[in-house]
């Protein structure tokens, strides 16, 4: 399929899928979340499928959601988990079903976002702070080396970001942007 979705990456709260639903508006295009779609086909929340079956099992639904994803023909906008991403086959299957975008995030913004927050598994700690400080410095290259285009969020509001996204797009010659 030709490249037409596009898929926002990045960490727990950097906004994913709210700027997803922005850009939805904007461009006219569905929005979906790899997260809810997960959750829907396994009838349980994230939390209940980390806690039931394991973070593995969990990373290999999102593998399987990609590859399924390939087949789609409708054109979408795609907000991925925060460690999506991390896999090396998932960067590629992501750069192969659309343009993606790197939604930025301080440690310190992540952590006011998210504070209180319980729907994270990975942030259920006693010092969540030093976790996403420690996933941040592992991932953010990751994120960097998946992404055509990186968009710094910690300052902007969601349309701000969204329309940060719409002028990459249009300045890499996207048409449906
Ligand atoms: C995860 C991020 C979550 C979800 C799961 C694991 C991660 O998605 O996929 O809790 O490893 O960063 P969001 O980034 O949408 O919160």
């Amino acid at each position: 399929m030709k490249q037409k979705n596009i898929i926002l990456t990045g960490f727990m709260g950097s906004g994913k899928t709210s700027v997803g639903v922005r850009l939805s508006y904007r461009l006219r295009m569905p929005a979906e979340d790899t997260d809810k779609l997960i959750e829907r086909r396994e009838g349980r929340t994230v939390g209940a499928i980390f806690a039931e079956n394991g973070e593995a099992y969990f990373r290999e639904q999102e593998t399987a959601l990609l590859r399924e994803l390939l087949n789609r023909k409708q054109r979408c906008i795609f907000s991925v988990g925060g460690g999506t991403p991390v896999r090396p086959e998932n960067r590629v299957l992501l750069q192969q079903l659309g343009k993606v975008i790197y939604l930025r995030t301080r440690p310190e913004t992540v952590y006011r976002r998210l504070k209180g927050d319980t729907t994270r598994p990975l942030l259920q700690c006693r010092n969540p702070m030093k976790r996403i400080e420690e996933m941040l410095a592992v991932r953010g290259p990751l994120y960097e080396e998946g992404a055509m285009f990186t968009v710094d969020v910690n300052k902007l509001r969601q349309s701000e970001a969204a329309e940060a996204c719409i002028g990459y797009l249009r300045s890499a010659g996207c048409a449906f942007a």
